[in-house]
């Protein structure tokens, strides 16, 4: 039975425009290790980019307006935002610190631009062409045998701490490997399962390399059951709109899953005197106010049309009237073949008092999506921007 085994490469500190292959050949021979057919050889993304020149000081960078006034919004260095704007395709969003970008179709914290193991005052970018930079490793390093580089980086999972390996690109090696078709302890078919074997060969070699001063940029991974083969595929993505984590996380509407069902009944209740005789569209609307009391309406039309008012603005007025400022939920509910969305005049009325207000949009007929006002009403204008 072959036995895996995980190699780390020692070497020197790798600088800016030193020949890679040559250092992890150097370091190998002082280690006596040397690649055998079936080696896989993970090298960490820095270290690439670093011997390619990647380094740049950031007093060098020319922060432009974007990147001023998207540097305030999210609390980082201005310079180091022009530098994210420029290695990135798009800026998906972030939060203080942090900015989730796209580069060719991968998602990576702050356009994967890296401050840990670069000099003081300097960030190291990506590799310029990640899928080039393996394939002249593995040129450089093969000398004839059959061996496969990956380059690897670490990433985090949502709502996990800690980094895990993800491979930008490898030469010789299939990055994910189709397990559909195959059978289950149960003899079930697998139907989506993929493996992400170079992603689990960076992790594997991240428990060797380490993040920090260890000074090992780069693993040897012996007898994994994986076929070293020609390829030099880039790793496959998906788009955004087919991915799990992206797609829910768009934060509109989502189903109503229970929390708010009295609220709920008071809409209802509270349709049932609405006045539409125009329209013949009923809308009943309850909102909860923090104090735990509940102020209930429905809308109100008018033979001059622009003179009505709807269900959910009549039960914010009743409830301000009655000195209420803030607010938990609204339920609106109307007998209509989809739940009843807030119109924009109404989203905005809700906004005013608070942009976690939660709406639970129903009809008559049980069918309920929740969602928070910000959600619905993205960007608003509040006091904030009178300032
Ligand atoms: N309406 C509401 O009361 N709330 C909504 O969220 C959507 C629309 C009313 C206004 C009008 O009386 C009728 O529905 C048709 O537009």
């Amino acid at each position: 039975m072959s036995i895996l085994q995980v190699l780390g490469i020692k070497t020197d500190l790798i600088k800016p425009g030193d020949d890679l292959a040559a250092s992890l050949e150097k370091a190998m021979t002082e280690l006596g290790l040397a690649l055998n057919d079936g080696d896989i050889l993970v090298v960490s993304e820095s270290t690439v980019a670093t011997a390619e020149g990647r380094v740049v000081a950031l007093k060098d960078v020319v922060p432009g307006p974007l990147a001023c006034s998207m540097a305030a919004r999210y609390k980082k260095d201005e310079h180091e935002m022009e530098l994210i704007l420029q290695e990135s395709d798009e800026i998906m969003g972030g939060i203080p610190g942090v900015v989730l970008t796209l580069r060719d179709g991968f998602l990576y914290p702050n356009a994967g631009i890296d401050n840990s193991n670069a000099p003081p005052g300097s960030v190291v970018l990506f590799p310029a062409n990640p899928q080039r930079s393996a394939m002249q490793i593995r040129e450089a390093l093969s000398h004839g045998r059959k061996i496969a580089v990956i380059i690897g980086d670490s990433r985090t999972h949502p709502l996990r701490l800690g980094c895990v390996g993800v491979a930008l690109a490898c030469a010789g090696i299939e990055a994910v490997e189709d397990a559909r078709g195959q059978k289950d302890l149960f003899g079930r078919e697998l139907k989506i399962t993929r493996k992400a074997v170079a992603d689990n060969l960076v992790s594997a070699a991240q428990v060797v390399m380490g993040e920090g001063d260890e000074g090992i940029p780069a693993v040897i991974i012996r007898n994994a059951p994986v076929a070293i083969s020609e390829a030099n595929c880039p790793i496959p993505t998906i788009p955004p709109e087919e991915c799990m984590y992206i797609g829910a996380l768009r934060c509109g509407p989502r189903p109503y899953t229970g929390g708010y069902d009295q609220l709920i009944e008071n809409a209802k209740e509270a349709m049932n005197g609405a006045y539409a005789p125009y329209s013949g569209f009923k809308v009943g609307a309850a909102l909860l106010a923090r104090s735990g009391r509940i102020y209930s309406a429905s809308n109100m039309e008018n033979a001059a049309s622009g003179a009505g008012i709807c269900a959910e603005r009549a039960a914010i007025s009743s409830a301000i009237a009655c000195g209420e400022r803030e607010f938990e939920a609204i339920a609106v509910v109307g007998n209509a073949s989809e739940p009843v969305s807030p119109c924009g005049i109404c989203r905005q009325n809700l906004i005013e008092f608070g942009e976690d207000i939660t709406v639970i949009m129903a009809n008559t007929k049980g069918d309920a999506l929740t969602a928070a006002i910000s959600d619905l009403l993205p960007k608003p204008f509040t006091d904030r921007c009178l300032k």
